[in-house]
């Protein structure tokens, strides 16, 4: 149970694997259940990569509890398409490359083709990567969404979708739940989930009353100064609905320059980013921190060699400021969410030509460099992104 998540908030002791010991009581039907195969999700394999914990959810699929965020807000003006659509493209491929097998997209984000691009071009098997979506727009218009993401995101099964606001009539709400758990009974989806739900409680309450198929996972925005307590307690205690974390580093705001983490840092060798993202595993929580930088990216996933003490996680846990530390806190309301009416939105994107090519073995030429200049992985083949030590990037095949 993932009771045991905010129950170690108030206690001491620390278990013997701090990553362990958070799954789920299985009390939803498997997806697939209209099917005889399981349908198109049936392939799913997903394993432990680069250290990363697999969390049981509520339906009994395991899911990798890290995850990289792909929403790029400064290039989603309308005439920035082609640019966001390559810079997620990159971000994704250097993410499956550094051992990351969960992504959270979205199509309110315009990069879910960019995304799909960098997955099918990072050599590793879609089925071994956990991808998610959320719908917005029009929400009694949810099956045209639903269709629209996986054409962009050329799959034919998505692991996770949530109802990215709860904004509109609470009918719409549920017309577009009753879609989701079609699509999950049809082996297209494989988990369920609702976002940003703990901004509007009528909209919860009323999914929890009528959803055939209970939530398996809540986002919220979480991170050390807004850690969200009641929140996880009624999702993960009261519920058994999994927390993931958007803003988990809250966006690069403020975070960095408290002291209580630049000193647990410097005490462990690691940046605050790092202590951050540990802090939120070792809570049971599933962080999805973005990066548009191939050595951001490879560090925030290197915190699977150390571990926080009690002391060092209770001081973390003092520097939550409630509410008042969050960076972005919407009342949802019946009314539609922003001025995102192109919610099948149809712009294309050509992903740009590869630069060179190399055979596959360590050459030594293209490598990426980590942000203290250490040489890092073996190319697999497929399109890398690489940086290069002087911090530019190129486009490299691995044949
Ligand atoms: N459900 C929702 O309503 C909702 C809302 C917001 C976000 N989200 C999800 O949450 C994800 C994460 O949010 P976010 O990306 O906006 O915020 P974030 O993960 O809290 O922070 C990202 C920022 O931190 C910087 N950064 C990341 N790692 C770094 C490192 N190791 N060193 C230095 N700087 C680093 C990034 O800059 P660089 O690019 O330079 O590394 C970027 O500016 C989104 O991508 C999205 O998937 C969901």
């Amino acid at each position: 149970m993932l009771a045991a998540v905010l129950l170690s908030i108030s206690a001491s002791a620390q278990s013997d694997d701090a990553l362990a010991n958070f799954d789920h009581e299985v009390t939803q039907p498997a997806p697939g259940g209209d099917t005889t195969d399981g349908g198109p999700q049936a392939v799913s394999n997903i394993t432990s990569v680069a250290g990363v914990p697999l969390v049981r959810l509520n339906n009994g699929v395991l899911m990798p509890r890290f995850g990289l965020g792909t929403q790029v807000q400064s290039l989603e003006g309308a005439n920035q398409r082609q640019q966001l659509n390559e810079t997620v493209r990159g971000m994704v491929i250097a993410a499956l490359q550094s051992g990351y097998r969960h992504l959270d997209d979205a199509m309110f984000y315009y990069n879910e083709r960019g995304a799909g691009w960098g997955i099918k071009e990072s050599g590793i098997p879609r089925e071994e990567v956990w991808v998610t979506s959320k719908i917005s727009g029009n929400l009694a218009d949810a099956q045209n969404a639903f269709n629209g993401m996986l054409e962009r995101l050329q799959v034919d099964y998505l692991d996770l979708v949530y109802i990215h606001h709860p904004a509109g009539t609470l009918a719409d709400i549920l017309a577009c739940w009753r879609v989701m758990e079609k699509e999950y009974k049809a082996g297209r989806i494989r988990t369920l989930g609702i976002s940003n739900f703990d901004n509007r409680m009528e909209a919860f309450n009323y999914i929890m009353q009528n959803a055939e198929i209970k939530p398996q996972m809540a986002q919220i925005e979480c991170h050390p100064l807004a850690q969200r307590k009641d929140a996880r307690q009624l999702y993960a205690n009261n519920y058994d609905i999994q927390v993931e974390c958007w803003y988990p580093l809250n966006h690069n705001r403020t975070d960095v320059n408290n002291t209580t983490l630049q000193q647990i840092a410097a005490a462990h060798g690691k940046t605050v980013y790092q202590i951050i993202l540990r802090w939120h595993m070792q809570e049971g929580l599933c962080p999805v921190p973005g990066s548009t930088n191939p050595a951001h990216i490879l560090e925030n996933i290197s915190i699977f060699d150390f571990e926080l003490t009690d002391e060092e996680m209770e001081s973390i846990r003092a520097i939550d400021r409630g509410d008042a530390g969050r960076s972005f806190n919407l009342s949802y309301g019946n009314w539609g969410f922003g001025n995102f009416s192109d919610y099948t939105y149809t712009h294309a994107f050509t992903p740009t030509a590869i630069e060179s090519t190399q055979a596959n073995t360590v050459s030594g030429e293209n490598p990426i460099y980590t942000l203290q200049g250490q040489q890092v992985h073996t190319p697999q083949k497929g399109v890398h992104i690489t940086r290069q030590i002087d911090g530019t990037t190129k486009k490299v095949l691995v044949k």
